[in-house]
This record gives C-alpha cells, structure tokens and sequence, in this order.
C-alpha cells in the first residue's frame, strides 16, 4: 500500500521518496531509489530505524506491549492453543481447522526420527561441549542427510524441509541434552502430543518408565508458543539474510541458531538465570542494580530491556504465570530464585533510571526459573528457545522466497579506513 511521499534535501538536491504504510504500525519511507537519486545512503547501524522487508506474519506494538502473530494476540495463542497449532498459523496464515489440524500434527509427528547415521555426528562432540555449539552443528549438518528438500525452488520441498525441521528439531536438541549428560538416546514416540514427546526425550530412561506430567507439558508448550516468531529479531534477520543468497533452508536455520545464541539475544535466559543464582539473596539485589545504573560498569540487568519493547513484554506476564504453575505443581514453596526475581522485579520496576529508559522485563527474565524446575540445566535453555524458534525462522524464510521483491540482502557501510595508498616492500616499511 502505498502514501504519500517524504521529502529528502542533500546537498542542494531534493528527492520525494515515497511513503508505505501497512495494515497498522508505523509508515515506512521507501528509500529504494535514494542513492541512485542522490548518491547517498542512509547510515542505520543496528537498523534502528529501518524496517528491512514486508511480513505479514508478526506485529509488536513495542509501545503498548502488543503481540500479534498473523493478528491473533499471543495471549490467545498462549491460552487457548497449543503449539503446533501456533505453527500452522505462522506458516499457513490462518487458523487450522480441524481435519487441517489433525493432519498437520500427524505430518509432523510422522517427521520427528533423524537419519539413524546423525546419532553419529554427536560422539565427535567433546561431552563437555556446550548443547548449542552441538545444535549448530548438527542442524546445518542436517542439509547432508536430506538432499530431497533443499530445491528451494520447489514449493514442495520447501513445505517438506519446513516440516522436518519443526519435527526433528526435539528430537536433535534431546539428544544434544542426552550427550551432554553422558545418558542414550530416547527415541521420539508417536502416540504423545510435541511437548510430552520432548519431554520423553530428555527425561526418559530406558530403565524404566516415563510419563510426562500433563501441567508441566503443557507449560512446555507454552513455552514454545511464547517463543515461536518475534519479527524481525537479530537471529530472523539473520536467517533471512542467509536464505537470500539462494542457501538451502537448514543451513539457513543453523545461521539463526548461531545469531540466537549470542547474550544479547536467545543466550539471554541463561545469563537471566545465571545472573538471579549469583545475586542469590534479596538483601544483595540493591548492589546489582546500582551496577547496572553505573555508566562505568558493563553489567546489565539481563531479562530487562527490549529493543522493541518500551512497556512490560506481553510474553513475560504470560510466563511469569507459567512460572507458578509449574513451581505450584512441584510442590517448590519457596525458590529463592523466584524471590530474588520478583523482588528485583519490583525494584527496577519504581526505579527511576528504569522508567526514564522503559527498562521492563522481557520473557528470558522469569523462562530460566521456569526451565530449571522443570529440570534443564542453563546449558540448554537457548536451545529450548532456538526450537520453539525454528518455526518462526522457517515462516520467515518461506516469506521472502515468496516474496516477488525479494534480492540478495546486500547493505552498504560507512567507509572509515585509510583512503588509496601505494604499497611500500617490507624492507622500507
Ligand atoms: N540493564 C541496565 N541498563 C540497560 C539494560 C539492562 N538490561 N538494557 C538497556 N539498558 C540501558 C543501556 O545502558 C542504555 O543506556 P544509555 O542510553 O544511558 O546508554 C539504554 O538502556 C538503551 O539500551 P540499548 O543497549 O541502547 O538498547 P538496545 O535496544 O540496543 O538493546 C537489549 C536491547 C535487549 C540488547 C538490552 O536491553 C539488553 O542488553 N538487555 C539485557 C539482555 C536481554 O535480556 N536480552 C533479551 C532480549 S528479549 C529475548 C530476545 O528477543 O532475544
């Protein structure tokens, strides 16, 4: 949809650069033709101010707190859908019905076991291996077993490499988790819904038998909900980014798995986490906060902020509330863990640095209590979120194939280095 047009003076010369608006959100100027017209680029660095492509599959209002996938409120999602009906909606636009549903849920279920030969690529792994150098690994290794739906040409293949990878991705991050502890794989089964499926296999043994709880799986699948697709996030570009170059979809996913594990980003819950245990008690919380007010000082409150977000992040209310539930039906009364998060919570929330900066907790700020009493060490909670993500990802990239604007993401730069100069031989230099 197109607006008006925004004028753009540079160096005596004006330019009307067209105006786009979408269905709700902010206007976009349309700054396609600028340097052909001027000679000049835009300089964004962290891409502040620049959308970098159309979607219609996500919209946060950062401003109110507002998240929408494909128009439906996350809050909706959260409560009254499940997880791969969350997927469905993301890759297909629209709500399954139920026959869709159904058919969806045994396509992917029927696409959970990997290629036996994967088992193999995990004992090259040092044990102490850190799971998402493992998931790294192993997922773009994914596109040497599955020759059959890297075509991204083929419409089919596309929908068929789509499906392994929400299917396989459990399987793949269990068994990261499996290695990790030195326990065998547990093969994934298919009479169980995702989540108790997971759960199966990072908990089963073969010694004995497991049943998953029904409360704490369908926290689990909340979990993945919650973290299902976020726009355009570092890790989303990132597969964009990759996938614009023509590179098949799981070597795209793997690119995006690499950018999620960053602390800034997906890493983020296990550093919230790390950082709660290190603070340990309420009377300490003070102390870490004026750090985090100090200029001078590179902590930060990890779990506060959000480059979009400016208001309370809708998904963390949603997980604060998972949080209880699980902790409620462990029957843990007092985790000081909780404590401290609640009380720092508290803190930040009536302190002013906090508010003049609109500093709010996001989601990685209560997911770590929720994902250490459900019994993942912090070593795997980017992975839990670079799977629940993979949907995201994977609706993302189908988007831009289908995109007819679509071009290789090429940005430009700034150059700040040493203007022309000769080459001078070792011996005079
Ligand atoms: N604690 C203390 N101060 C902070 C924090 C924090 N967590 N976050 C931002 N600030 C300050 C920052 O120092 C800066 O101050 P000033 O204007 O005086 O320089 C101001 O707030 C703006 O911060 P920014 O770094 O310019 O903002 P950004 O949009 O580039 O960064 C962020 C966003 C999420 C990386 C950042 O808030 C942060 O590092 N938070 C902690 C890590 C975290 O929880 N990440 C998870 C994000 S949600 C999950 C996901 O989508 O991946």
């Amino acid at each position: 949809m197109t607006g008006t047009s925004a004028g753009v003076s540079v160096g005596g010369k004006t330019v009307d650069l067209p105006t786009r608006s979408g269905t709700i959100g902010p206007d976009v100027i349309d700054i396609g033709t600028l340097y052909k017209n001027t000679g000049t680029f835009t300089y964004d660095p962290g891409f502040t101010s620049t959308a970098s492509c159309e979607s219609k599959i996500t919209y946060i209002d950062g401003d109110e707190g507002v998240l929408l996938h494909r128009g439906y409120p996350i809050e909706q999602l959260a409560e009254h859908g499940d997880f791969l009906e969350a997927c469905y909606l993301l890759l297909y636009g629209e709500l399954p019905t139920k026959t869709q549903k159904d058919d969806f849920d045994y396509r992917v279920t029927h696409h959970t076991m990997v290629h036996e030969q994967m088992s193999r690529f995990f004992t090259g792994f040092r044990r102490d291996a850190h799971p998402m150098a493992v998931m790294c690994g192993c997922v773009g290794a994914l596109s040497a077993f599955y020759h059959d739906s890297t075509d991204i040409t083929d419409p089919h293949q596309r929908m068929v490499a789509s499906l392994r990878m929400i299917a396989k991705m459990p399987t793949i991050a269990a068994m990261a988790y499996k290695y990790h502890i030195g326990q065998p794989f547990v093969y994934p089964k298919n009479d169980l819904d995702y989540a108790s499926n997971f759960l199966r296999m990072c908990f089963a043994v073969p010694c004995e038998e497991y049943v998953a709880n029904p409360v704490l799986a369908r926290a689990m699948d909340r979990i993945f909900i919650l973290h299902a697709d976020h726009e355009q996030n570092a890790s989303t570009s990132t597969v964009r980014l990759a996938g614009s170059s023509g590179a098949n979809p799981f070597a795209c996913i793997a690119a995006g798995i690499a950018c999620l594990w960053g602390p800034a980003h997906g890493g983020a819950n296990e550093a919230a986490l790390n950082m709660l245990a290190e603070i340990g008690s309420v009377d300490r919380i003070p102390e870490y906060v004026a750090r985090a007010k100090d200029k001078n000082d590179p902590f930060r409150l990890m779990g506060f902020g959000h480059r979009v977000y400016k208001n309370y992040d809708p998904r963390a209310r949603i997980m604060q509330r998972t949080t209880h539930e699980v902790l409620n039906e462990l029957g843990i009364k007092d985790d000081p863990m909780l404590e401290v998060a609640m009380e720092l919570e508290r803190i930040a929330l009536t302190d002013e640095y906090f508010i003049e900066k609109k500093l709010y907790p996001n989601i990685d700020f209560y997911s770590g209590i929720t994902l250490k009493a459900l019994g993942f060490p912090t070593t795997m909670f980017t992975v839990l979120f670079a799977l629940a993500r993979t949907v995201g990802w994977i609706a993302q990239w189908n988007e831009m194939i289908e995109d007819p604007e679509q071009r290789i993401g090429r940005p430009r730069q700034l150059y700040i280095g040493e203007p022309k100069r000769d080459y001078v031989p070792v011996s005079k230099r």
